[in-house]
């Protein structure tokens, strides 16, 4: 492999930032040397009601898996994010939020979200939501769902933040899971001129996980759409609202509380709830965005992601308000109205630090440089990338042509499962490889083991694990720790595996080379290919599928599902069609397969297993590379496979 271009730290970065390489170097070793030192100082970035006498308590033990942080101090997130703030900036710009429709927009004052988050967290309070309580939040990204997240941790209770473009019956399997009574929604989201039936899905979520199972649902007006409320449960937001003051105490919560718990998809089984909690969470959120973004005061910082992942919760909401932060919000798409969009909010609102996925980059790249070139973009100084692995092509498009050589990309890999950045560039500290992470940040032990768990030393390619608790790591799936300690550290022990295959280069820089586990990453969103399975075998006429990822130009992975029909059942284009259409209704649109193909059989080993590696070598083309299939129970399947393999997009 030919050595990659090195992009130096510019020397103003190397000036201005608050981390320069040298600091880097001394601040990292720190950090390993002495984790309790380290983060005992650290932990001190956010105020505590009663501060902490003890730092880290964490066990990756096999069987006894426990991670506690800061655990005897106590606080309230949205106290740090707000209150405190309120003496010195008050008056300044929390959130600038950018409609859909660009005429659009607010700009919220520390003040005015104070005052907001009260009544929000009253609203929640008068119905009976207290600590520990899990609320779920199903909302467009309006700063009205900003303020039911913090208002949640206002009152210690527990969001559960659910991505609006999940279906019913997602919705549902995530509010019985962690049975929450109330549900925060809106009437209807707009995107790219399209409004979404928010409040609809609800109803129909409610339907199937039971009527028992929710007392309240509170409804944000967004676009005014007609849309039904069930006397008794549902309330219009704006009238609850009326009936409440600005004033609500922040409830005192012990560090390890939880703050939310994130559903995410794994291998296996139904999505898994990730629960964070209080204050290593943010204490990690808080720092990494001031060091990997360099946010100074007056800078203005837009993340793109939606708030129901978990760059949304850390930094849009969290990460950034906790450091007094000005950050934007977007309701809308990078194309809508045209592909200058995102260029256009950034000079609308003078945008200083952009954190965008490779997905919305190479859609854009495709749209050539003129989109782009049009608009000024003058105000940036820094981008930042995440989801999936940005290919070099569309990292040297986003240097070159966004930020016209002059702003360092950060190119921050992580999971919802480590609540923050791990492995990332600091501007005035890392030289960029484009395509590379690069190095860990303070506090995080990277390693790459071989299959049978061996750390590889130097330059070295394997699985990536952590060796050492970081204060925003996840703490227990909810509700099910045995799952937690299955997943993330049974494989190999006393480490956390990540899932994620990497390489090491000579100088130190690591390089994600993607999910080795069953899970695909469709446009930076994380899908279980058990998942998809199990909706397509949900369909009456089909009687087995597979899935698994396939490279994609704009989207990273697509989908492909081998389907087998039973019996007496006929392969159609219309029912190609139907099976899309049913994924998509029983988990969501982000679910869609790309490319189905039917297939009278799957290969099986004698035992009945499935052999996925086949399928995806099929999947990806590399049909010379099948590698063994005498072990299977009919080696003539994979013949038929490959002559009927579906053309890629
Ligand atoms: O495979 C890695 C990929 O996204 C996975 C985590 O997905 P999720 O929990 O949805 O969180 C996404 C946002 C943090 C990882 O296991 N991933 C994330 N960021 C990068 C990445 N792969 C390569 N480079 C990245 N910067």
């Amino acid at each position: 492999m030919s050595e990659p271009h090195l992009y130096p730290v510019p020397s103003e970065w190397a000036k201005r930032a608050y981390v320069d390489d040298t600091a880097y170097q001394e601040r990292y070793a720190a950090s390993m040397r002495d984790p309790e030192a380290f983060w005992g100082e650290e932990g001190k970035r956010i105020d505590w009601f009663t501060p902490y006498t003890r730092v880290k308590n964490t066990s990756f033990a096999p069987g006894a898996v426990s991670i506690k942080w800061f655990e005897d101090g106590v606080t309230n997130i949205a106290h740090n994010c707000i209150d405190r703030h309120l003496a010195t900036r008050g008056d300044q710009v929390a959130i600038i939020w950018e409609g859909d429709d660009p005429s659009e927009s607010r700009h919220i004052t520390y003040r005015e979200l104070h005052d907001e988050v009260c009544r929000f967290a009253n609203v929640l309070r008068n119905r009976d939501v207290g600590k520990g309580d899990r609320v779920t939040i199903y909302m467009p990204m309006i700063p009205e769902a900003a303020f039911a997240m913090l208002a949640c941790a206002r009152l210690g209770a527990v969001h559960s933040v659910v991505f609006g473009g999940f279906s019913p019956d997602s919705l549902a399997g995530r509010i019985v899971d962690c049975g929450s009574k109330v549900v925060i929604t809106c009437d209807e989201g707009l995107r790219g001129g399209r409004k979404v039936p928010l409040k609809a899905n609800v109803d129909a979520a409610i339907v199937k996980a039971g009527e028992d199972k929710v007392d309240h649902v509170i409804v944000v007006r967004r676009t005014g759409g007609n849309v039904a409320m069930k006397p008794g449960r549902d309330v219009w937001y704006h009238q609850a609202a009326e009936m409440v003051t600005s004033e609500c105490p922040a409830v005192a919560v012990g560090a390890e509380d939880p703050l939310f718990i994130l559903y995410t998809s794994g291998s296996t089984g139904s999505p898994k709830g990730v629960l964070h909690t209080t204050g290593g969470y943010l204490v990690y959120a808080s720092m990494t965005h001031h060091y990997v973004f360099d946010y100074h005061d007056g800078d203005i910082y837009w993340c793109t992601a939606d708030i129901g992942w978990v760059t949304g919760h850390s930094y849009i909401v969290y990460g950034p308000l906790a450091n007094g932060a000005t950050t934007l919000m977007f309701e809308g798409v990078p194309n809508y109205p045209s592909n200058s969009r995102f260029w256009e909010v950034i000079d609308k609102h003078k945008v200083t630090i952009f954190y965008t996925a490779p997905t919305a980059i190479r859609a854009l790249m495709q749209g050539g440089d003129a989109p782009v070139s049009k608009t000024s973009r003058a105000s940036l100084r820094l981008l930042g990338s995440v989801g999936e692995p940005i290919n070099p092509e569309a990292w040297e498009w986003y240097y070159r042509v966004v930020g016209e050589n002059r702003c360092p990309i950060v190119d921050t890999w992580w999971q919802t499962e480590t609540g923050g950045i791990l492995i990332t560039p600091l501007p005035g500290a890392t030289a960029l490889k484009p395509g590379s992470a690069t190095r860990p940040f303070f506090g995080v032990r990277p390693e790459i083991v071989d299959a049978e768990g061996t750390v590889l030393e130097g330059a070295c390619e394997g699985n990536l694990v952590i060796a050492d608790s970081w204060p925003g790591q996840m703490r227990t799936v909810y509700g099910d720790h045995e799952r937690f300690m299955q997943t993330y550290f049974a494989t190999y022990p006393n480490k956390y595996f990540t899932g994620d295959g990497c390489r090491r280069d000579a100088d130190g820089y690591y390089w994600i080379t993607g999910r080795v586990d069953d899970v695909i990453n469709v446009s930076g969103h994380r899908m279980g290919t058990a998942e998809v399975e199990s909706a397509l075998v949900a369909h009456p006429k089909v009687s087995e599928a597979a899935v698994v990822g396939y490279p994609h130009d704009i989207k990273g992975q697509g989908i492909y599902a081998y389907v087998t029909l039973m019996a007496g059942e006929v392969e159609t284009e219309d029912l190609r069609k139907e099976l899309i259409v049913w994924v998509r209704t029983e988990i969501g649109p982000i679910a869609s397969p790309d490319l189905i193909q039917f297939a009278p059989g799957l290969p099986k080993t004698r035992s009945g297993k499935i052999m996925r590696r086949i399928l995806r070598k099929i999947a990806e083309d590399e049909f010379g590379n099948l590698g063994d299939t005498s072990t299977l129970a009919d080696p003539a399947v994979v013949d038929d496979l490959v002559s009927n393999r579906q053309n890629k997009k």
